[in-house]
């Protein structure tokens, strides 16, 4: 195909050799088909930020790093240099996060160059080598839900102990490659330790995969892993291989109060000794 103007100079500085097709058009993004050398890639095109809009609401760029205080100060202010910087920053947080989560061990598309405003990264295929399909439009048995699920639940564990959190994880976001689920779609990926709303972020992407995955296989709809990989995170014992229920229960127990009056007065009678031993000293 005639290859669209964002991807020129893509062209023209070498980066990829033809534009093969159109595949989506997202509400944030257009994705190409493209060819580099032998090998088929992925060319995701940012739209500019007048023709997005949903996701830069505060949840998501609140706290996301800055270079220095000047281009903090401009984005507050909504200068045009502001502007520009929330821009730059926005289109260039997938490519940090799918660095990020590769090294992390996450099944993420490759990423391999982001230029002009153009995420390059590996197609993600299904087995007969075609762009792979997206959950939603895929039929799932009972069992293959929930193996799917499981290891869902994994990436979700493996992407949080890297202090990522998705923020948009649904079947829209994920495809279904030969050798299994790749999460896609990341611009708006939140830092976990600086972000006032990860909680409820992580809980709510969570609460996705129940949902979609329950449909084919019910039993999934009873777990709880968002509050229970929450907890273990904010309480430092999330790793990737903690072993997970899927159940939650908010911890009721009483607390034992006369262990506590026990703890107290122990403290105040060594207390107590500390100072006759000072004045004995004096
Ligand atoms: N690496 C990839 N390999 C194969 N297909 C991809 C890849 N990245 C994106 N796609 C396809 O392009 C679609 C849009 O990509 P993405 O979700 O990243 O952009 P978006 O603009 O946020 O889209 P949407 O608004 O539909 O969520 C995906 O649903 C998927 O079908
Ligand atoms: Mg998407």
């Amino acid at each position: 195909m005639k290859a669209p103007q964002r991807l020129r100079s893509l062209l023209e500085e070498g980066f990829i050799d033809a534009v093969v097709r159109q595949l989506m058009s997202g509400k944030e993004a257009m994705v190409y088909v493209v060819r580099c050398g032998d090998e088929t890639r992925c060319a995701k095109v940012y739209k500019e930020a007048t023709q997005r809009s949903f996701r830069q609401a505060v949840d998501y760029t609140e706290n996301r790093k800055v270079k220095n205080t000047r281009q903090a100060r401009a984005m507050a202010k909504g200068t045009r240099f502001g502007r520009e910087a929330q821009e730059a920053a926005w289109q260039s947080a997938e490519v940090d996060a799918l660095h990020r989560l590769a090294a992390a061990g996450v099944r993420v598309p490759k990423p391999f160059n982001f230029h002009d405003g153009v995420l390059l990264m590996e197609l993600v295929v299904d087995a007969d080598g075609a762009a792979a399909p997206r959950l939603n439009d895929v039929t799932l048995t009972a069992e293959a839900a929930r193996a799917h699920h499981a290891t869902l639940i994994g990436e979700v564990v493996r992407m949080l102990c890297a202090g990522v959190i998705h923020g948009d994880l649904s079947e829209f976001n994920i495809l279904l490659a030969a050798d299994g689920p790749v999460i896609i779609d990341l611009p708006q990926a939140v830092d976990a330790a600086g972000n006032n709303h990860a909680a409820r972020m992580l809980v709510r992407d969570v609460d996705n995969l129940r949902r979609f995955f329950g449909r084919a296989a019910p039993s999934l709809l009873e777990t709880d892993y968002g509050k229970e990989i929450w907890a273990l995170y904010e309480t430092g014992g999330l790793t990737a291989d903690v072993p997970l229920t899927g159940r939650f229960e908010q911890d009721e127990r009483v607390v034992d109060l006369e262990a506590v009056m026990r703890e107290i007065d122990d403290a105040r009678l060594e207390d107590e000794a500390r100072r006759m031993r000072l004045q004995a000293l004096a």
